[in-house]
């Protein structure tokens, strides 16, 4: 359902003299289905209203906020997206597949991600996941096969989550990186998408299917509850099929 007044509570900012047609997302998350006025609305709402600066800030916070915000049918041609690279194989599975934060491997992790799928040809076929941090690691702990939850670098881990119902803030990177190596070394590609379905599962990820034009905003780096993102094949992998391609870029980070 479609509301004037949007979905996610107190802290959704306005937008001057724009209100925002907005309803949650399922399972979270909220989802903007355009902005109205009394002008005619821009097609490039998403820069013309949501990001424009005198709005910037309070949108990224409400990010920060709500996790994820999925702004539908953004007609832009802004220069600042770059193609998402990475492939899959049928072999490997590859970096993009597997949860985690954007920037995880340099000194800064950008605020927002936003991933978008432009409008194209072709549909985009393949999935991406997004699911809140730590609960990513614990659905990874918990929905291991039993060969690889008893390997001894990870046993400890999993008991320990059982016991307290919880694992230490600072080990959260560390333990995500030992299971993610083991699934890695221990099972084949589809094999450990199909693991990795199982943790969406646990973790009740979104995962829309991409619709044309959408551009979803993803928490990646702040003080309180963030998100991880994966590319999901959500059926085997056969390859050859053609699919549609994403674009993304690190909004509080490239835009002036
Ligand atoms: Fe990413």
């Amino acid at each position: 359902m479609l509301a004037t007044a949007p979905a996610s509570g107190p802290w959704t900012p306005s937008f001057g003299p724009w209100t925002i047609l907005a309803a949650p997302a399922e399972p979270f998350g909220v989802e903007i289905h355009g902005v109205h006025g009394e002008q005619p609305a821009p097609a490039d709402y998403l820069h013309d209203v949501l990001l424009a600066p005198a709005h910037r800030e309070a949108m990224l916070a409400w990010i920060d906020r709500v996790g994820l915000v999925v702004c539908l049918d953004v007609r832009t041609a802004h220069p600042s997206y770059q193609d998402v690279r990475g492939r899959s194989s049928r072999g490997r599975l590859s970096q993009g597949e597997y949860y985690h934060h954007d920037g995880c491997s340099g000194p800064t992790k950008p605020r927002v991600v936003e991933i978008r799928c432009p409008h194209q040809a072709i549909e985009r076929r393949v999935a991406t996941a997004v699911a809140p941090f730590p609960d990513t690691v614990y659905a990874m702990l918990r929905a291991l096969p039993a060969s690889i939850a008893g390997l001894p670098e990870i046993a400890g881990h999993r008991a320990r989550l059982s016991d307290d119902g919880g694992l230490p803030r600072e080990t959260w990177d560390t333990v995500q990186g030992v299971v993610t190596r083991a699934v890695r070394r221990e099972l084949d590609a589809e094999s450990a998408r199909a693991y990795f379905r199982d943790v969406d599962a646990v973790v009740r990820a979104y995962r829309a299917p991409w619709r044309m034009g959408e551009s979803r905003l993803i928490a990646n780096a702040n003080p309180g509850v963030t998100m991880q993102h994966r590319r999901a094949y959500l059926e085997p992998h056969e390859g050859g099929r053609p699919s549609g391609h994403l674009v993304k870029r690190w909004p509080a980070e490239v835009l002036e």
